[in-house]
């Protein structure tokens, strides 16, 4: 098996990371932290969601923050979008690219977009038409592909439906979350095995959460069957406000890492992303949960 010469990285720690801060996060912070993770040679960046402000205090300011955001030549600054009135403002705040998301558990579904599995596709329907007819991408995430907090085990068969359903809306890239991070390699392959069945490889991204320390592992098993797009967040940060104890996702420093060891092609300068890594986590006054970032940072502190 070979692995994928160039691999994007899909940076989502301004939106996935810092929804699960116990504190919002500024502003000025987060567009200082989009800014230097573009000035790192990202080239997506997930910024924030456009989900109500009572479910998720922390992206509370997705109108300001997206209107503000300085965009670079040739990078994507996605939003989350859970309904109409959502995308709404979305479009008011000039986002160009969204994401939807469902799940592949019910419960969970339910948790945290307080529907059901298909009433999520009946309320993504118009969502996704109204975009797409506004020149908008669309993206699509499934959570608990590998697992559900509620659910336990989640059959492969289950997800490659839901997979299936986000591609024939119009979403170009399904992303596959293993949100609680209960994954490992052979399972994660499985799962991938299945939904490559019903949607072509290319369209599909790995995002893993790293709660139990698979992630890198399952996304080399991954990234082995083809597997070119990797969602990822700066310093590790983050978790899933509806997911109680998972973590943040794998870090981006280590999949640069990884994938720079591996004469993979990111695009990604790793000096100038640790240097991302440490504005954030001295803002939040806790190191990275990146061991990659820890070893260069204490490298660099002599
Ligand atoms: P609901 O309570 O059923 O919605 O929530 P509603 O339509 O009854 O509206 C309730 C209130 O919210 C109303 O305000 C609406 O106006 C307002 P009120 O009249 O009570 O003052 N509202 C909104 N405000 C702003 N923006 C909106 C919006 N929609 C309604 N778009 C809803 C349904 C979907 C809104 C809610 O459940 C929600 O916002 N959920 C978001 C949850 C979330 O953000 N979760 C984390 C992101 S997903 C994730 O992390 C997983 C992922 O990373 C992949 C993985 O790892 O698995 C992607
Ligand atoms: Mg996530």
């Amino acid at each position: 098996m070979t692995l994928p010469t160039r691999v994007k990285i899909v940076e989502v720690g301004p939106r996935d990371g810092l929804q699960n801060e116990a504190g919002t996060v500024p502003t000025e912070i987060k567009l200082r932290l989009i800014d230097m993770l573009a000035d790192a040679g990202i080239t997506t960046i997930e910024s924030t969601a456009f989900v109500s402000p009572r479910w998720v205090p922390q992206m509370a300011d997705h109108s300001d923050l997206m209107q503000r955001i300085v965009r670079r030549p040739g990078v994507a600054y996605p939003a989350l979008v859970p309904n109409g009135k959502g995308l709404e403002s979305a479009l008011k705040a000039g986002c160009e690219e969204i994401a939807i998301f469902t799940a592949a558990s019910e419960s969970f579904c339910k948790k945290n977009i307080n529907c059901t599995i298909d009433e999520s596709f009946e309320r993504f329907a118009p969502v996704v038409e109204t975009a797409l007819a506004r020149g908008l991408k669309v993206r699509g995430y499934i959570s608990c592909v590998l697992g559900c907090p509620y659910e336990g085990e989640i059959k492969p068969a289950t997800v490659a439906e839901v997979a299936q359903r986000l591609h024939q809306l119009g979403c170009y890239e399904i992303s596959l979350g293993d949100t609680i991070g209960t994954g490992t390699p052979l399972a994660a392959r499985k799962m991938i095995e299945a939904v490559a069945r019903n949607v072509p490889l290319k369209h599909l991204a790995a995002h893993f959460h790293d709660t139990y320390g698979q992630a890198l592992a399952n996304l080399y098993a991954v990234m082995e069957l083809g597997i070119a797009t990797i969602d990822s967040s700066v310093a590790g940060l983050g978790g899933c406000p509806y997911a109680k104890g998972a973590s943040g996702n794998v870090a981006t420093e280590d999949v640069a890492y990884m994938l720079a060891g591996m004469g993979r092609e990111t695009g990604v300068d790793l000096g100038k992303l640790i240097d991302a890594a440490a504005f954030i986590s001295d803002f939040l006054k806790r190191p990275p949960t990146s061991k990659v970032a820890k070893a260069i940072l204490a490298k660099r502190a002599g």
